[in-house]
């Protein structure tokens, strides 16, 4: 897949992009970044790109002509373009997953106050927020996107991490994982997890996502409850337990 990335600061992506497992993509060729820095196509001596609002304003507005002149400079029309933006539909799985499906991505940092709305109507730009809050920039929002963006791109993951199998695709929390030792400070690791018996252990990871799910996602364990999912009889029993008590 390719990203084009067009930003006021390149120098903030080097850093988050470079590394782990986005930086192994880009190694391996999965995940092809382009950088564009949105002053290199100011016409202006001084490489200006932002300007104070018409009609009065806190703050400054990024100019159309650099980024109309940025975007041509990739041939811009008809590809997938989006703009960061706290005014966009917040992101979730459904929409990164129907990103990871696109070839070509095009990705609008906005800086300041915001941007000149005509670059967002002429380039049909779709504004996407990571959540009701405001940033300084839409550079952090634009890596959150992309790394949940990669991630689900065939062969980004190596064998030992899987995309899909985080339990919250399935609609419910991940249960809790532990690791050694067995025992640390008088904590101790939940028994069950020693007894061999997978399908046992599989129903106790089953029973502490709902457990956890309801705690701290209610909103979450509702819609599970109501998806009218298969269960085993097994898990019907623990289903029921947990709706009724919640242990
Ligand atoms: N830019 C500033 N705040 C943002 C947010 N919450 N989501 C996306 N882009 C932003």
């Amino acid at each position: 897949m390719m990203i084009n990335i067009l930003t006021l600061f390149p120098e903030m992506f080097e850093p988050v992009l470079g590394g782990s497992i986005l930086g192994r993509a880009r190694k391996k060729g999965i995940l092809d970044i382009n950088l564009i820095n949105i002053r290199d196509f100011s016409l202006d001596k001084h490489k200006k790109a932002d300007d104070y609002p018409f009609g009065g304003g806190a703050g400054m507005v990024l100019l159309a002509e650099p980024v109309f002149r940025a975007m041509e400079s990739i041939k811009a029309q008809g590809k997938k373009a989006l703009f960061m933006s706290p005014r966009g539909q917040v992101l979730n799985h459904q929409k990164i997953k129907e990103l990871a499906n696109e070839e070509e991505l095009i990705l609008l940092c906005g800086h300041y106050e915001g941007v000149d709305e005509r670059i967002l109507d002429y380039w049909n730009m779709e504004e996407v927020s990571i959540g009701d809050y405001v940033l300084t920039g839409g550079e952090l929002p634009t890596m959150v996107l992309i790394d949940a963006v990669a991630r689900l791109i065939p062969d980004v993951l190596a064998g030992e991490e899987s995309a899909e199998e985080e339990s919250i695709y399935s609609g419910l929390l991940e249960y809790p994982q532990y690791t050694k030792p067995r025992e640390y400070r008088g904590l101790e690791v939940p028994e069950v997890l020693f007894n061999g018996n997978h399908k046992l252990i599989a129903l106790w990871k089953f029973e502490q996502s709902l457990i956890l799910t309801k705690e701290k996602r209610p909103d979450l364990f509702e819609k599970y409850i109501k998806s009218e999912k298969e269960f085993t009889k097994e898990e019907q029993k623990i289903v029921q337990r947990i709706v009724k008590n919640g242990e």
